[in-house]
């Protein structure tokens, strides 16, 4: 069979990929962009990457120092908003953007929401834009279970209403709809991924698993919002990757896909196993502090769309847990100077009065 010429591929066919293609990963400096980065430097010798990341925050170098010298990575600093910088990115083509840039976390949305909107829908506008000016085949947007707002009952599949209830959901949500109504009305080749709660190595530590970890670490208290008693659905950052990729390649375009790790935890057995990975006691390290306005008591995805597409998590959460904690432990210097720089002021900000 001869292999359609972008070397992509449909259910069902042999992969055959043919010449040295060209992705753009936004936000490649990220959590779980930096994850995609390694994993398809890794695992496709055919592709050669270009990370476009502004550097914001939650970015960091060091999470992908270890393909940094590979002759197929290269790095552009760019804003996803500005369209001169994603064209310098594609630099005359690339065959997919995936979108990963994107300000993600739900309390500084509640702090300061205006960046939420202008990175996650107006930076979702300008790359889709480019999509349609440099006729690039495939665009992925990484979103999120926290569209699908709180879920008392059951689990969201792809075609629930998104009823999105933080300024940063909304946002999402907003990038979302954006990248739907680009389908149906330029015939963009666009598809949606929305993860679960990720956690795993090289995750900035102001969201729950990395924040707690590192607060362990530092014989500190860990701030349980509310009563603790909030359902998350874990998933481990590198079967998030794996997931984001198998949809690029396999997905049908115009389609959302969930991708959820199958691992509903309250936050109060999240917590207890971080004490008990950490030697540490609740009486001596917890603290409940006042809930998080509007907070989501629950999210459940239904995945088994991506499931029949031929994606499965493979990290059994218990053992991915131990071994994120056992990497914080041993990556102080990774760490350490992020608690010690502008994270500082916003914990006091977040957390100090509560
Ligand atoms: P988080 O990691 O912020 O992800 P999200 O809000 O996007 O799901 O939070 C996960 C859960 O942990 C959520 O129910 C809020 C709770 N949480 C705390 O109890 N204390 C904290 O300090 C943080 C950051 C989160």
């Amino acid at each position: 069979m001869i292999p359609p010429r972008s070397g992509w591929r449909h259910v069902g066919e042999p992969k055959a990929p043919v010449g040295l293609r060209h992705w753009i990963v936004t936000g490649g400096l990220g959590f779980i962009g930096s994850a995609f980065v390694r994993n398809v430097l890794r695992d496709r010798l055919d592709v050669r990457i270009t990370v476009l990341d502004a550097m914001t925050y939650a970015a960091n170098p060091e999470n992908v120092r270890e393909v940094s010298g590979d002759s197929r990575y290269r790095f552009v600093r760019g804003d996803i908003c500005d369209a001169a910088a994603v064209r310098e990115a594609i630099d005359g083509g690339a065959s997919a953007i995936v979108n990963f840039a994107a300000e993600t976390h739900v309390d500084r949305s509640i702090l300061a929401p205006e960046q939420f909107l202008k990175t996650d829908i107006l930076g979702t506008h300008v790359l889709l834009e480019a999509v349609r000016e440099q006729a690039i085949e495939r665009f992925v947007q990484v979103s999120t279970d926290e569209v699908y707002g709180d879920v008392e009952h059951g689990s969201s599949a792809e075609d629930h209403p998104l009823r999105p209830r933080s300024p940063y959901a909304a946002s999402k949500a907003g990038g979302d709809l954006q990248v739907l109504a680009y389908r149906t009305t330029f015939g963009t080749p666009v598809l949606i991924t929305r993860g679960s709660n990720t956690y795993g190595p090289y995750q900035y530590p102001e969201k729950l698993i990395p924040l707690f970890v590192t607060n362990l670490i530092d014989d500190t208290q860990v701030p349980v919002y509310g009563d603790g008693r909030q359902v998350r659905d874990w998933l481990h950052v590198d079967d998030h990757a794996r997931g984001i990729l198998h949809v690029l390649e396999n997905g049908e375009l115009g389609e959302v896909y969930n991708i959820g790790g199958g691992n509903s935890r309250e936050n109060l057995e999240i917590t207890k196993e971080l004490l008990t990975a950490t030697g540490r006691t609740w009486e001596t390290h917890v603290r409940h502090v006042t809930d998080r306005p509007g907070h989501d008591r629950r999210y459940s995805l239904d995945a088994s769309k991506a499931a029949r597409l031929g994606w499965h998590p493979t990290v059994e959460f218990e053992r991915g847990l131990r071994e994120t904690v056992e990497w914080y432990q041993s990556h102080e210097a990774w760490w350490r100077p992020i608690k010690s720089g502008e994270f500082r002021e916003y914990y006091k900000t977040q957390y100090a009065s509560r």
